[in-house]
């Protein structure tokens, strides 16, 4: 299972989930991002939720999470869902109550692995980048249709690349239908001095797939939208975990929790003042859910070595505390 894709951060992950699992012995474990179903195995190793919901919007791993939990001791459902939709797949499932929700962000060691997916410039295949095969345009249709501002924009946005006014002129001329096309294309159109300062281990072309990536599959509007709905969908003493990788995806969920983690503002006419109300107890009344952890969890040195994936995770993770609780709107 371990080829399939080694789950990052697992003990950080059963550290912060556990307990609402625990705690909330009526509720399901949702895995909105099950991939090879690491996380949700590691997770019913130490504890037993009442009901598991698996979500990916990938065939492929959910087949493969089917196959390694078979056998659960508890009620297993496989969605093949975005993960902004995962409220809608509860509704359609029934699931009311939410213990513990996970989000593993990105792709998958398989997906990246898998030479015809078109996810990586270490192969040779068509370019494609779709993190669910069956629907949507793949990244050389939209490469297609777009425009050398709008290209500029995309390399800016999802990829930071600071060469982008250069690189995306020669994508769209080359119009590259394959990886190894769109690698060779993004070096060369790059300047010595960006390439030199990349050094030997970074590839010219991983900001300009990770843009790509990050467009064709909406991954930021599906992470607005996890973050709106997941807090929501939370039981009191449920938690919510993120791992992130890269800033992009990093920034939303810190802010998000952030938010909903601050006191809300009291109306200026309470005769309390806000000090006043906590030194009394009662801003667990109001049900601002605690950042677990403010800074988040990295991964220690060992899994660094054994897993260079997990040298840029970051998990985050939410508890809610209050049944009156709801979040405000992200805005
Ligand atoms: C990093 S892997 C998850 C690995 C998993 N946590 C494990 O331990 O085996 C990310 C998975 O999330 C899925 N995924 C990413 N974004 C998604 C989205 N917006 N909706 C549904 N699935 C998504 C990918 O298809 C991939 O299988």
């Amino acid at each position: 299972m371990v080829d399939f894709h080694e789950s990052v951060l697992a003990e950080a992950v059963v550290t912060a989930l556990v307990p609402a699992i625990d705690s909330v012995p009526e509720g399901a474990l949702v895995d909105v991002t099950c991939g090879a179903g690491g996380h949700t195995a590691a997770l019913l190793a130490r504890c037993t939720p009442n009901r598991v919901v698996l979500v990916d919007r990938d065939p492929a791993a959910l087949e493969h999470a089917r196959r390694r939990l078979h056998g659960a001791a508890c009620t297993v459902d496989f969605c093949h869902a975005p993960f902004a939709d995962f409220a809608a797949e509860l509704d359609r499932l029934g699931v009311g109550t939410v213990s513990a929700l996970i989000a593993d962000l990105g792709v998958s060691s398989h997906q990246l692995d898998t030479a015809e997916r078109g996810f990586s410039f270490r192969a040779d295949a068509p370019l494609d980048m779709r993190m669910d095969p069956t629907r949507g345009e793949t990244a050389a249709a939209r490469l297609a249709a777009m425009t050398v501002d709008e290209l500029v924009r995309v390399l800016r946005r999802y990829g930071e690349e600071a060469e982008a006014a250069r690189i995306a002129p020669a994508i769209l001329a080359a119009r590259p239908q394959t990886t190894k096309v769109l690698a060779e294309v993004v070096e060369q159109a790059m300047s010595a001095r960006s390439r030199r300062a990349l050094g030997k281990r970074i590839h010219p072309a991983t900001r300009t797939f990770q843009a790509l990536r990050i467009l064709v599959n909406g991954e930021l509007d599906q992470l607005d939208r996890l973050l709106e709905d997941g807090p929501a969908r939370l039981a009191v003493g449920g938690r919510m975990g993120v791992i992130s990788f890269h800033s992009l995806e990093d920034r939303p969920v810190k802010q998000r929790f952030a938010k909903l983690c601050r006191a809300p503002k009291l109306p200026a006419s309470l005769p309390l003042t806000t000090a006043e109300l906590e030194a009394r107890g009662f801003r667990a009344h109001f049900g601002v859910p605690a950042e677990i952890s403010r800074k988040g969890v990295v991964a220690d040195e060992a899994e660094r070595e054994r897993n260079p994936r997990s040298r840029s995770a970051r998990l985050r993770a939410i508890e809610r505390l209050h049944p009156g609780w709801a979040p405000e709107p992200s805005a």
